[in-house]
Formats: C-alpha cells, structure tokens, sequence
C-alpha cells in the first residue's frame, strides 16, 4: 500500500502544529503503519514453518525506528560496518542479524565475527578462502544470470556484479565445508520494487530448485532460503499493491510441497526494506520561491540531499499540498530543490494545485532509501527525521545536519609525507 489515507489523516491534522515547533524540512515517519506492516508481513508467511524478516537496515538506518522493528520481532539485514553496529545498538545478536556484504573488507569480516557474530553472506568464491574464520553456518548469494530476467532498478542479473554465478555455486559450498561450514542457507536478490507478487514466488521456486541440486550433489541440507528484499510499494496512486496475501499463500504452499518431497522444510528468510517502512514516511518541505521560465517551477526548502530517488532512478513521489486538495485549479510545475544539478527535481511536469510561497507539500512514501540515500553535493545538509508515536506524540530521531557537520572531516592532526631524500 502506498501512504495510507490513515497516516495522511493524522498527519495532516497536526502538521501546522508540527511545522511550527520543529521547522522544516523534515521527514516523518509513522510508528503506527509501520508495526501494522510488521504484522502483516508475519501473517502472510504464517503458513511456513518458520518465517524471519531481516529489515534492511540500509532503507532507513535510525536506531528509533530499528527498536520498533526489533520489537516487532524482526532481525536486520546489513551490508556496512556501520550498518551492523546500529543493528547491534538496537539489541540484535547473532542469527538476528544477516551479513550480505560485496566487495567486502578485512576489516568488515572482522566485525562481523565480532560481538556474537551473526549470519554470514558470502558473495563471491574468492572470498571463501578470505573470511579469517569460516563460521559454522554459511550463505552464498546466488546470481542466476540469464535464467531470470531483472527490473529496472537493478537489472538483468546477468549484468549485476552481485552474487556467485550458477556454475560456481555448488562448488562455493564444497569449498566452504572444506573451510569447516557444517550449516547452510541459500540468498538471492534479484529486484528492487517490484509489485509483480509471481516474481518473488519463482525465486522462491528457483532457490528451492537449486537447494536440491546442491544438496543432491554434495550431500548436505539446507537450513534456510533468503528471498531477499525487493517487494514493491505502488508510488504512483493508479498502481495496483503487491499481492501480499496471494504470495505468501504461493510462497509457503511451495516450501510445504518441499518437505512432502524431502522430509523437511527450510526455515523462510524475507530481507524487505521498502514494503516494511517505505509508505510510511512523509518528506514534509515548505515552498520557498517561485519562478516562471519556460516551465513553471516552484522552489522548496529541501534538496536531493533529503531524497534521491527521483534525480537518480527519475523515481516518482507523490506529493499533496497541505489544504488544497488534488483537482482544484491545477498548474503544470516542475518542484526543484536548490542543487546545482538540473536533476534536483521532486516531481518533473506534474499537475499539482495553484502553488504558492509558504504552501506545505507532503513528499510521499519516502520512509525508504530516502534520508539514507541523501548526499552532501554543493554543500547542502540532510533534515531531521521525526517519529509520530502511536500514542500522538511527535519526537525528533534525529537532528538536521549542521554547517558544523559537514566541516567536522577537515578538523584532523596535519600529517605529510614528505618525499625521499636524494
Ligand atoms: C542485499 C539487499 N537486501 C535487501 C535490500 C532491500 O531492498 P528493498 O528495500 O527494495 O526491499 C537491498 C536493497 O538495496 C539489498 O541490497
């Protein structure tokens, strides 16, 4: 679902009171939605024998929205350092959390060991012999290649630089029992946003498939398969939701005809981010300035460096203006940030109400890769983040970036290395 009309209600209730104590801009996301997505999430794969999501810590990386998902059960997929350490601050130890790195460090390794360690996700075959201790339990990422088509955002998988290839798969996992793994699970992600509920159900089938190939081959059984992320949130109000429902029932009635076939059913992992947060946050951004060119733009008080996605993917946001409801004397405008980059558009063309200076305009369904995808180009600062609790009240998550921030690197002890003598 996108920005539930529930959301908007109470949003649009308060954000007067809400804009005037914090300022904006900022983004707000909604405690309510997001556990009610939690729980959905669970009921749709109630059928398997056991089911994990690992939020991806990367949609939205706060400690205060990572707690509400802990609470509700979940465990975290990272792919940083820093993403494991916030994983690790909220609670998560161990299985809780999923280490799906690429092009991975020493020293990533090492924390990952660390701590409790957690479930380690190998992405390449070179990496076997490079992970300082082979762990118990062990994944591979699987890249199927031509055998899948991709989506836009990703790709093909054949042209992705993600995971091991299907010739080298059965032989990633002899070498890792080699190294010591005893235990294995089997991950793939092949989609981003994806609202096409069969997709995630063939890659289901797909892992399933290769679960028996290697354990036929090698003898060994498989603990778990990890769907990956990807499901898909509808942007655009005339796109349909993803069949949440149909594709559990799908997904779960294939790990059952599993077991009937081999005597047990591996354990469901899921690694969403954008179904689990996505809808429910709001970039919330006042208009600055207008300016009548060869298009009509109208200025806001945010900038790419609060959301990306439209001037990276030309992804689509919707946005309302607080007030003036959709339909009423509408204008073509371009809305623009004030980057140096002719990209720092929100929306390109879009009908929207007769905008003015100081109109409040809801940027939707930005509770993933949203502030965490923001940049520091020309300068510009990333917004505060706010929390509408259950309960009604509205606490800052984090604070705005200060000038003081983005200067804070170039305080550092002068170090020069001077030529050699002679
Ligand atoms: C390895 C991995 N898992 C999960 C996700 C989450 O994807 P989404 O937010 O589309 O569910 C991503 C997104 O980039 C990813 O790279």
């Amino acid at each position: 679902m996108p920005m539930s009309a529930d959301f908007k209600d109470r949003l649009t209730l308060r954000i007067e009171e809400i804009v005037a104590y914090f300022g904006t801009p900022f983004h707000i996301y909604d405690e309510k939605g997001i556990l009610e997505t939690c729980q959905a999430l669970k009921k749709a794969f109630a059928g398997a024998r056991f089911f994990q999501e690992f939020y991806a810590v990367k949609a939205l990386p706060n400690p205060s929205v990572l707690a509400l998902i802990r609470q509700a059960g979940f465990g975290f997929d990272c792919s940083s350092a820093a993403e494991l350490m916030l994983s690790r601050e909220v609670g998560a130890r161990g299985e809780d959390i999923m280490f799906t790195s690429n092009n991975t460090t020493l020293e990533e390794f090492q924390l990952a060991a660390a701590d409790g360690g957690c479930l380690l996700n190998l992405d390449d075959v070179t990496l076997i012999p490079k992970v300082p201790q082979m762990p118990d339990l062990i994944c591979f990422r699987y890249n199927p290649g031509p055998r899948r088509g991709g989506n836009a955002i990703i790709g093909k998988p054949e042209e992705a630089k993600y995971g091991v290839s299907h010739e080298q798969l059965v032989g990633a996992y002899r070498a890792a029992r080699e190294r010591g793994a005893r235990r294995f699970g089997l991950h793939t992600m092949l989609v981003s946003n994806e609202l096409q509920a069969d997709y995630m159900v063939e890659t289901a089938r797909m892992l399933l498939q290769e679960v028996e190939r290697i354990s036929v081959e090698l003898g060994i059984v498989f603990e778990f398969i990890n769907i990956g992320g990807g499901l898909g949130i509808p942007y655009r109000p005339e796109e349909a939701p993803l069949d949440l429902v149909g594709m559990g029932f799908q997904i779960t009635a294939l790990l059952a005809a599993f077991e009937e076939q081999h005597g047990y059913q591996p354990r469901l992992f899921l690694e969403s981010g954008r179904y689990v947060t996505g809808p429910h946050g709001v970039l919330v951004t006042t208009v600055i300035n207008e300016k009548n060119i060869y298009r009509r733009y109208v200025g806001v008080d945010a900038c790419m460096s609060a959301l990306m996605r439209p001037g990276m993917y030309g992804a689509y946001h919707h946005i309302a203006v607080v007030g003036k409801p959709q339909g009423k004397s509408e204008r073509v405008v371009d809305v623009v940030g004030s980057l140096c980059e002719n990209n720092d558009k929100f929306a390109i063309q879009r009908p929207l109400p007769d905008i003015v200076p100081g109109d409040l305009l809801l940027i939707q369904d930005t509770g993933a890769h949203g502030h965490s995808m923001g940049f520091n180009y020309n300068g510009k600062l990333r917004p505060k983040e706010l929390l509408l609790r259950s309960g009604g009240a509205v606490e800052l998550i984090r604070r705005a970036e200060t000038p003081a921030d983005y200067f804070a690197t170039l305080a550092f002890e002068p170090r020069v290395l001077q030529p050699a003598a002679g």
